[in-house]
């Protein structure tokens, strides 16, 4: 063919960013109405992956933010054309991207999953989910330093996952309510986000257990309550996350303002979500309040909003 297609979606953490990098369990879900398209066209000899255009629908004018995201792609791809021995093959791979970048949705997973997809189109070949994930995940590397893969993960999977040291189980979910997601606008960079919580970590180990037991905890908690649809629970242990997250120093006040904002609208619960020091704050709410949770985020100053009902979320 004289092109190939790939597709990937965003993800939202509902509870569990950064302390899955040190061991603990994470739950995350896909947004399918969040995804990003890649075509791969034959490109000129010489081994390089060129992505000549990038069309960011959120993006307008932050070329920095932009060549991050897109270096996981690019290492993905070149290690896909390198195991299937097409060396001296080039891709050129455009994206059209709805996901905000650099907002803990998972921006850089998704192009990267999107791309190989592309890539593999192009060249007739179809990739088992491990590898996929496996390929994605070497573009995680070199993009955040060391990821969990709870991003590869979740971009990858059709419905929420528990995600726990490297691997994924499809989780059940009979909750009927709805996540809005508001988005600070402010892009955070998630290797600075990680690396701050590892010194914060690494000053005080009592603490740090604290911590990821903590984590742990609620997490074990927050998979039965989403099995059993408690909303109310769940809004608390989101609560008390972003309580942890603020004391390992990747909340911010503007991200402070919005949780503040979704509870006084009536949420059950909101926190950060994804790396934090910026990106997008997540509220769960009974569907019934969707609106006005999502209006009270933006009079709060969230540039954008998005309400994804817990119902839709199919189990993988
Ligand atoms: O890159 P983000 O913002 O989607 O965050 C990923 C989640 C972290 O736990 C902060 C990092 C990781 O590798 O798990």
């Amino acid at each position: 063919p004289v092109r190939g297609v790939g597709r990937a979606h965003a993800k939202a953490i509902l509870l569990g960013e950064h302390t899955v990098v040190h061991g603990t369990p994470a739950i995350a879900f896909p947004l399918p109405t969040l995804s990003v398209r890649a075509i791969a066209r034959p490109g000129t000899p010489g081994g390089v992956i060129e992505v000549p255009d990038g069309h960011f629908g959120f993006v307008a004018g932050d070329p920095d933010v932009a060549a991050n995201t897109l270096s996981g792609p690019r290492v993905a791809v070149e290690e896909a054309l390198r195991r299937w021995g097409l060396t001296g093959h080039i891709a050129d791979v455009v994206m059209e991207c709805d996901i905000p970048l650099a907002r803990g949705l998972g921006s850089s997973a998704a192009c990267a999953g999107a791309a190989v997809r592309a890539v593999a189109d192009l060249h007739g070949r179809t990739v088992d989910p491990a590898t996929l994930y496996e390929l994605v995940q070497c573009g995680e590397q070199v993009a955040h330093g060391r990821a969990s893969g709870i991003d590869a993960s979740a971009v990858l999977a059709a419905g929420p996952i528990r995600f726990h040291e490297g691997s994924a189980t499809a989780l059940d979910i009979g909750l009927d309510a709805a996540l809005v997601i508001a988005d600070t606008g402010v892009p955070g960079s998630t290797q600075h986000a990680v690396a701050g919580v590892r010194r914060n970590l690494d000053r005080d180990p009592r603490s740090a257990r604290r911590a990821l037991t903590r984590a742990d905890e609620l997490i074990s908690g927050a998979v039965a309550d989403l099995s059993t649809g408690d909303a109310a629970a769940l809004g608390r242990a989101m609560l008390d996350f972003q309580d942890l997250l603020a004391e390992l120093g990747v909340s911010t006040p503007h991200i402070d303002t919005l949780v503040a904002a979704a509870l006084e609208a009536g949420a059950y619960g909101a926190k950060l979500t994804g790396a934090g020091l910026g990106g997008c704050v997540l509220a769960l709410t009974e569907t019934g309040d969707a609106r006005t949770v999502s209006a009270a985020l933006r009079r709060a100053g969230a540039v954008q909003t998005w309400t994804v009902p817990t119902r839709g979320l199919r189990s993988g």
